[in-house]
């Protein structure tokens, strides 16, 4: 099926459906969309590539065989971005296709060097620079570094005001037939943005001061942008500014603009925990406060970040492991001190059986956490009526203070 966004400009995807991990890190359960674009003038380009997973590039060959192009035909690849999900298939074009020019920012140009050893029929493009197509099509080059690396720019036709953005504004999930947004049931809006949310948790949070600096360049450019076209999950043609916005709302997170809500993370050995934790869920609830729960290591960290990465309030919920932490927990801990996830207010719990530990190491990974940490709740075995009394109040005020009460217990 072919997917037409205006006349001469095509969204040819390849669906991959894998137990492979994205990035090498993250599950996608339920598929990811490599998406590729098609621009025709007298002249026909690329945009963006596919690396050859579960199929793809003949995914992609089969759909330029319906608008009667090949590889062959490409006149320019474009590449907004170096990363292999995106190019690993970019030696075999270059063999199949031997005239096709490869457009990229300086940054970008070098990695193909670097990862392909291509070193012929490359062109740098800067920030502002366009390419003619012939027949009215024009597309424009803007930088928009680190989003969500160094070398990313996105190409914007000006014709039929469409924004290739690679990477952002994507999403995981695969589209099988329904490519546009306005072809998606609600049911369909509402997975699509749970897994925006874990993308952008997952692969975009870190950088989201420079996803705000490059939405506002975009704007400042004054291209009025009638569709966004990702090279993952769904384009958005009939209302692009609400992936724009959620985007922008996400990156709002990063500084702090979080929902009210709590991200409950725990784990437990033999169950001592998990009864404190259900002492504080029930202080939460008396309180009115959503939230989230999720249990380490049986839910993986990317569902873990996006709950994290929304929610004002944590809990933290771990027993003492070996005189030190659950090593689950220090792995989620340490993976939210990559990826920057900061900015919380942060209730800790813990059962100890043997010795204590946990909430020494606890509190030396908080040195690195910008976290407004309470004081932890420790208790060793099995919680008494005193210490589930204890834990339910600090449930309660882990809720008030993210409502922004902050009242004394
Ligand atoms: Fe979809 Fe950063 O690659």
């Amino acid at each position: 099926m072919i997917h037409t966004i205006s006349e001469g400009v095509y969204c040819l995807h390849a669906d991959i459906q894998t137990g492979d991990l994205f990035e090498g890190i993250w599950p996608v359960p339920q598929g990811v969309s490599l998406n590729t674009y098609l621009v025709r003038g007298e002249k026909t380009a690329l945009i963006d590539l596919v690396r050859d997973w579960t199929g793809a590039p003949q995914q992609l060959e089969a759909k330029l065989s319906e608008l009667g192009c090949s590889f062959a035909d490409i006149d320019y690849l474009i590449l907004n971005h170096l990363e292999p999900d995106h190019t690993g298939w970019l030696g075999d074009f270059f063999r199949i296709n031997t005239r096709a020019e490869i457009l990229a920012t300086p940054k970008g140009i070098k990695l193909v060097r670097a990862f392909y050893g291509i070193t012929e029929r490359l062109r740098e493009v800067k920030d502002g620079d366009s390419l003619d197509l012939g027949r009215g099509k024009v597309l424009r080059f803007i930088e928009t570094p680190n989003i969500h690396w160094p070398e990313t720019m996105v190409t914007y036709d000006e014709d039929s005001g469409t924004l290739f953005s690679c990477d952002a504004f994507g999403a995981f999930g695969v589209l099988g037939d329904k490519v546009f947004d306005d072809q998606l049931s609600p049911d369909e809006h509402a997975f699509f943005e749970k897994e925006t949310l874990r993308y952008y948790s997952n692969i975009v949070a870190s950088f989201s001061s420079f996803v705000e600096k490059g939405v506002q360049k975009i704007r400042e450019r004054n291209h009025r942008i009638r569709c966004v076209a990702p090279s993952h999950g769904p384009v958005w043609r009939k209302d692009p500014e609400a992936i724009i916005n959620r985007y922008l709302r996400y990156a709002s997170y990063a500084g702090g603009k979080t929902e009210k809500e709590i991200c409950v993370i725990w784990g437990s050995m033999y169950g001592n925990t998990g009864a404190g934790v259900d002492a504080v869920i029930r202080g939460i609830e008396a309180e009115g406060v959503p939230f989230s729960s999720y249990r380490v290591p049986d839910e993986n960290v990317s569902y873990v970040l996006a709950g994290a990465y929304k929610s004002s309030g944590l809990v933290i919920a771990m027993p003492t492991y070996e005189y030190a932490m659950f090593p689950p927990m220090a792995y989620v801990l340490d993976i939210f001190r990559r990826k920057h996830i900061s900015g919380k207010t942060v209730l800790r719990i813990g059962s100890w059986g043997w010795a204590g530990g946990a909430k020494k190491e606890y509190e030396a990974a908080l040195e690195k956490l910008s976290w407004t940490s309470m004081d932890s709740l420790e208790w060793q075995g099995r919680p008494d009526s005193e210490t589930l009394e204890r834990l339910e109040a600090g449930g309660r005020e882990l809720a008030r203070r993210v409502l922004g009460s902050r009242e004394a217990l």
